[in-house]
C-alpha cells in the first residue's frame, strides 16, 4: 500500500515536473524578448506624452507614411535611445534641398551626405556638422548630422501636418542611401546601426 502510494507520488513528481518544465521555458522566453525591447526603447527611452491629430491640413511630406492622418494619437519623445558602437535605427529617406537646415541655416543637395536625427540624438546641437558613421548589409558610409528630425512636435500647421519623428530616427539624403548601395526603388525605410565618429 505504502509502497505504491510513493510510486504515485514520484510519477506525480516527474509527471508535474515535465509540465512545469516547458512552461518555464516559455516564460524565460517571454521574459528575454520583453527584456530585449525594453533596452532599446521602452526602459530608457518612453514617451513624454502623444499628441492626437484632428483634420490635418495639406501635408508638405514627400511621403506620405509621415503625414498625421485624422483620429491618430503619435507619441512624442524628448528622449533617444543611448549611443552605442552599434545603436540601432530607422532611416527614412529625405530631401535636403527644400528647406534650410537647422544646424546652419543652410540648403544642402541631396548628393551631399546629410542626415538628421531624432531630438534625443541631436541633442539640442551637440552633434551637429559632426560625422556618423552608418552601417548596414555590411556597408557604411559617414554623414554629417545638419538637422534635427522633431520628435515633439508634429501635425500642426507649423511642421507641415508632419507626425513627429520617432525616438530613433535617421533622416538621409539620397547620397547617403546610393553610398549604402541602395538604388531608387529601395530608397524608404531601412534598419541600420550608426555610430559616432571620434573627431581626433
Ligand atoms: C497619399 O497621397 C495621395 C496623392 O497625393 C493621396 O491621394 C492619398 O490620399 C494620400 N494618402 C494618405 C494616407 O494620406
Ligand atoms: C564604420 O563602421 C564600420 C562597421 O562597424 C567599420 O567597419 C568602419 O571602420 C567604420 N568607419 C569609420 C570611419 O569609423
Amino acid at each position: 500500500m505504502q509502497k505504491q502510494f510513493s510510486l504515485f507520488l514520484s510519477t506525480t513528481l516527474i509527471l508535474s515536473l515535465s509540465l512545469i518544465r516547458p512552461n518555464q521555458a516559455k516564460i524565460r522566453i517571454v521574459i528575454g524578448s520583453v527584456t530585449d525591447s525594453t533596452d532599446t526603447t521602452t526602459n530608457t527611452c518612453q514617451p513624454s506624452g502623444y499628441i492626437s491629430s484632428r483634420k490635418p491640413g495639406s501635408c508638405t511630406a514627400q511621403n506620405n507614411d509621415s503625414c498625421c492622418k485624422d483620429g491618430q494619437s503619435y507619441p512624442k519623445y524628448q528622449c533617444s535611445p543611448p549611443v552605442t558602437a552599434k545603436t540601432d535605427a530607422i532611416m527614412y529617406i529625405n530631401t535636403f534641398s527644400d528647406a534650410p537646415s537647422s544646424c546652419e541655416p543652410k540648403i544642402y543637395n541631396d548628393d551631399e551626405l546629410v542626415v538628421s536625427l531624432s531630438t534625443g540624438w541631436y541633442d539640442k546641437g551637440t552633434r551637429c556638422l559632426k560625422s556618423i558613421n552608418i552601417t548596414t548589409n555590411g556597408n557604411s558610409v559617414l554623414a554629417k548630422v545638419v538637422d534635427q528630425c522633431d520628435s515633439i512636435n508634429g501635425c500642426t500647421a507649423e511642421v507641415g501636418y508632419e507626425k513627429p519623428c520617432g525616438a530613433n530616427e535617421i533622416r538621409a539624403s539620397r547620397g547617403v542611401w546610393s553610398k549604402l548601395y541602395m538604388v531608387n526603388d529601395q530608397m524608404g525605410t531601412l534598419e541600420v546601426t550608426w555610430s559616432d565618429v571620434s573627431s581626433s
